[in-house]
């Protein structure tokens, strides 16, 4: 029996970086403005979740992930009658604005922090993580931020550290404090007010904090931990967790999903459905392989596609009963998907055909997809010839790092090239003129030259491209509902090269056999006995058993 879905498990979400999306004004940043000139877009997608990264008011150190008032649109955005516009203009198409929620940290230019740095007995001398220094006067313990350096910053009206996960600008919040969590869901509500349909909520696993401050166990040369091996995922935090889902998820037709770092696949019931905290978690395990289970950029590793395959069917078990997660391959703090999961078709010239193997995934296995802006053209990764020119704070001390490491400039450089984050922050290729349709002036971040060849009007004039294939798919979703609603199977684990599964309801089976690997595959015929194949990624002249080099095949039965 089909289960009863919600809205946002039947649809599409599809996450846009507003910055890079369409610019209006010729300032070289995208607008709401141009969001709204581009929702038709997304409705040929079928898309009916838009979530944005945030467009609040801010400095823009980490492009809008430092807020300076969680109630104001920043202004190279537009204004919030603009936001308004889009709320509506997305409303006429059936599409629900998801707007990202970042609470672990505000930017240190947040009237908020501004107050409680000010002295030790202010009204809100308790919203941050402050700390005595060490008896010598260093810092307080050998956290290293997530942006490079010491997690600490020191303030000198208050003669104490501050706690900052992410970069100097960004100090975090003290959850502890009853006021905090208060503001914290005002906040949340007075969106909810305006109409947006649910929430992404940022770096959420590390909001609790350990009950003493203390050095770990250094996991570099530079006698530094990285500071989220020690503050994510603390006991305890799901008591806020709970708090913020009474007062900001119940009672309202919105959905949420957590950015969960450190959430471990036997930890999900405890997150997600319906005792869970939230709807659905982006979870990171798989994202991880390529780099061994790590988030160091320059680890260099032997992966196997069947450890990626492990990785997801571990999610997708882990949540069978208890409702489901996002299927996703990239965002906007991931390297373009092709490049990180199938290597080999870079140099193979066989981007397109990767590109639609994995278009297969995101859109066929059990949760809500979530695309990237750009994944659906087959955009690839970016190499920009010198460090100086990316953007990402992340970028350039990772770069940095690689260097301490013992890395060359040029191996550090490759590190980034395989996963800077401005990967997948280039302007959208909406047609193959200047700046590719994205903007009139000078572009804030290099353009990716593959948009002569990969944009939206090339791709949608080609039957063989791979937006004609993500919409091809985005039909049969619609034609083989048992690929929304159905439950998930694997068939054949541990296959290094295919992999195989079946989404199955009382009446329909959709088997879905991808092959991941440069060579041609075969899989065991009887899987589709009696079946008719629904799609291919190569042509309808697929061979039930055989897939060619990244094919990608459905079949329905
Ligand atoms: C999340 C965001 C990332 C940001 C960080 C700090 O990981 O996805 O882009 O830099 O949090 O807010």
């Amino acid at each position: 029996m089909a289960e009863q879905l919600a809205w946002w498990q039947k649809t599409i979400a599809y996450e846009a970086y507003p910055k890079s999306f369409q610019d209006t004004k010729g300032a070289g940043t995208g607008t709401i403005a141009g969001i709204t000139s581009r929702l038709d877009h997304l409705a040929s997608l079928g898309v009916g979740a838009l979530w944005l990264t945030p467009m609040y008011k801010s400095p823009q150190k980490d492009n809008g992930y430092d807020v300076q008032d969680y109630y104001q649109i920043d202004p190279s955005y537009g204004t919030m009658g603009d936001f308004d516009e889009l709320l509506a203009q997305a409303d006429a198409r059936g599409i629900k604005i998801v707007m990202d929620l970042v609470f672990n940290h505000t930017s240190d230019e947040n009237p908020w922090f501004v107050e409680s740095s000010s002295s030790r007995d202010n009204a809100k001398a308790d919203w941050y993580v402050w700390a005595d220094p060490k008896p010598d006067g260093s810092v307080p313990t050998n956290w290293r931020s997530c942006f490079g350096g010491s997690a600490w910053e020191w303030c000198e009206a208050r003669q104490q550290y501050y706690l900052h996960t992410f970069g100097t600008y960004q100090p975090d919040l003290n959850w502890e404090c009853p006021e905090v969590r208060q503001a914290i869901y005002d906040v949340a509500n007075w969106w909810v007010a305006k109409g947006v349909g649910g929430f992404r909520i940022d770096a959420i696993t590390f909001i609790k904090k350990p009950a003493v401050f203390a050095d770990a166990e250094p996991d570099a040369g530079d006698g530094m931990v990285d500071v989220r091996s020690v503050t994510g995922n603390v006991p305890g935090i799901l008591d806020f967790l709970h708090e913020f889902k009474r007062q900001v998820r119940d009672g309202h037709d919105i959905f949420t999903v957590g950015e969960a770092n450190m959430v471990a696949a036997e930890e999900l019931p405890q997150w997600v459905g319906r005792d869970g905290v939230f709807d659905m978690v982006f979870g990171f395990e798989h994202t991880k392989v390529p780099l061994g289970g790590t988030e160091v950029w320059y680890h260099k590793v032997d992966w196997k596609k069947s450890t990626l395959v492990r990785e997801l069917v571990k999610t997708e078990d882990a949540v069978a009963g208890l409702g489901w997660c996002p299927v996703f391959f990239e965002n906007h703090d991931q390297p373009r998907s092709v490049d990180h999961f199938l290597p080999e078709a870079v140099p193979a010239g066989r981007t397109d055909d990767a590109a639609k193997a994995l278009g297969m995934l995101l859109l066929t296995m059990r949760g809500t997809p979530f695309i990237y802006q750009g994944e659906e053209l087959g955009v690839c990764n970016l190499h920009l010839p010198s460090i100086d020119l990316y953007n990402d704070p992340q970028s350039k001390s990772t770069y940095a790092e690689a260097l301490a490491a013992g890395l060359s400039e040029q191996e550090a450089l490759e590190a980034v090239w395989g996963y800077s984050r401005d990967n997948a922050r280039t302007p959208m290729h909406w047609d193959d003129t200047a700046n590719a349709g994205f903007t009139t002036g000078t572009p804030w971040l290099a353009v990716n030259e593959q948009y002569k060849t990969h944009n939206v009007a090339a791709e949608s004039a080609d039957p063989d491209s791979v937006l004609a294939w993500y919409r091809r798919l985005v039909a049969l979703r619609g034609e083989l509902p048992v690929l929304v609603d159905g439950d998930f199977t694997e068939l054949v684990p541990g296959d290094e090269q295919v992999f195989g599964y079946a989404r199955k309801d009382a009446e329909t089976e959709a088997l879905v056999f991808v092959n991941l690997s440069p060579e041609p595959a075969t899989y065991d015929t009887a899987l589709v006995a009696g079946a008719e194949l629904a799609a291919s990624s190569q042509g309808a002249d697929a061979q039930p058993g055989a897939l060619r080099p990244y094919e990608a095949v459905v079949y329905r039965r």
